[in-house]
C-alpha cells in the first residue's frame, strides 16, 4: 500500500519516543505496518504510548546517561521482537533546568555541557554501537534527529548547537563505516516544533521570531518531522545516505534579513 515508504516488517526503535517527535514517528512507521520500540527515560508515558498501539509497540525504560541501561534495551527489543531495522537516535537532554541554563560559552556551566554532550552526543553513539551488530544483519537504518541550532549559530544554545553539530558528522561517520554493509545513516535537522511541550513553554514572542523566518504560514508540528524520518528510514531512500535533510519550512535557506525586508517590502507596496 505504501509501496517503498512501507515498513511491512520492520521493527523500528525511537528513543525519546514517549512524547513530541520520538511519538508522532512510532505513530507513523507503525500505520505503515512496522513495529515501534518506544524507549524513554520516562517508563510511564513511553508505556502510555505503547499502550495505544497493542502488539505493535514495546516501551522500554532507556536512560542514555547509562551504558548498561543502553545495552539492557537493545536486548530486550531482541528478546522481544528478534531484529532491528532501524534505530531513530531521538531523544535529548529536553529539561527546562538544561535548555535555560545552556547560553553562549563566556557564561556556560560545565555541567549543562556536559550533560548535554552525554545524552545527546554520548548517548547516540553508544546506542548506535550496540544496535550495529543488528542493524548489519537487517541491512537496515539509522536517521538521527539533530537541529536547525547545529547548522547556524545563535546567541544561545552553544552546548546543544555544538552537540547536534557533532551527530550531524557522526552521521557521515557512520554512514561511509557501513554503507557497505548495507547500513544507511541520515539526519532530521528540524527548525522550531510545536511539540507539547513547546507549544506550552516557548514564549509567544520568540515563536513569532521564527515563524516570520519561516517560508510556510505556521511553525511545524511533530508529525512534520516524522515524515522525513519515516522517509529516511524507508526503502524509498535507499540511495541516500549520509545526509541531513532541513525540515525547516525553509528557515535555513533564505538570505539573512528575510523577515525585515517582508516587512519593508510590505510597507513600500502600501505607500
Ligand atoms: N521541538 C523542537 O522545536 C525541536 C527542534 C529541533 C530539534 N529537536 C530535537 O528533536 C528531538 C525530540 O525532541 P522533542 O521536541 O520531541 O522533545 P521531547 O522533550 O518531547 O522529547 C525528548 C524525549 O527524550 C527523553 N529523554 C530525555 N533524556 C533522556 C535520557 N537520558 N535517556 C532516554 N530518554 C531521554 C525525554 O523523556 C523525552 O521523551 C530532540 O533530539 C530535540 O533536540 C526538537
Amino acid at each position: 500500500m505504501y509501496g517503498a515508504l512501507s515498513m511491512q516488517g520492520k521493527v523500528a526503535i525511537i528513543t525519546g519516543g514517549a512524547g513530541g517527535i520520538g511519538q508522532a514517528t512510532a505513530e507513523l512507521i507503525i500505520g505503515r505496518g512496522g513495529k515501534a520500540v518506544i524507549a524513554d527515560i520516562n517508563l510511564e508515558s513511553a508505556t502510555s504510548v505503547a499502550a495505544r498501539f497493542g502488539d505493535a509497540a514495546l516501551a522500554v525504560e532507556l536512560d542514555l546517561l547509562e551504558e548498561d541501561s543502553i545495552r539492557a534495551m537493545i536486548a530486550k527489543v531482541m528478546g522481544h521482537f528478534g531484529r532491528i531495522d532501524v534505530l531513530h537516535n531521538n531523544a535529548a537532554a529536553t529539561g527546562a533546568d538544561v535548555v535555560s541554563a545552556d547560553g553562549a560559552v563566556g557564561d556556560m556551566p560545565t555541567w549543562v555541557w556536559d550533560r548535554l554532550f552525554s545524552v545527546n552526543c554520548r548517548g547516540t553513539m553508544i546506542a548506535t554501537r550496540e544496535a550495529l551488530p543488528h542493524l548489519i544483519e537487517a541491512k537496515g537504518s539509522i536517521v538521527n534527529t539533530v537541529s536547525g541550532l547545529g547548522l547556524q549559530g545563535h546567541i544561545r544554545s552553544a552546548a546543544y548547537g555544538a552537540t547536534k553539530a557533532a551527530i550531524i558528522q557522526l552521521t557521515r561517520s557512520i554512514a561511509t563505516a557501513y554503507g557497505r554493509q548495507g547500513v544507511r545513516c541520515n539526519a532530521v535537522a528540524p527548525g522550531l516544533v510545536l511539540t507539547e511541550t513547546v507549544a506550552r513553554d516557548f514564549p509567544t514572542k520568540w515563536r513569532k521570531l521564527v515563524e516570520d523566518e519561516t517560508l510556510r504560514d505556521r511553525a511545524g508540528a511533530p508529525e512534520d518531522i516524522a515524515e522525513a524520518v519515516a522517509f529516511l528510514a524507508s526503502d524509498a531512500a535507499r540511495n541516500i545516505t549520509g545526509q541531513t535533510l532541513a525540515s525547516d519550512g525553509g528557515v535555513s535557506v533564505h538570505i539573512p534579513g528575510f523577515a525585515a525586508y517582508t516587512a519593508a517590502f510590505a510597507e513600500l507596496a502600501a505607500g
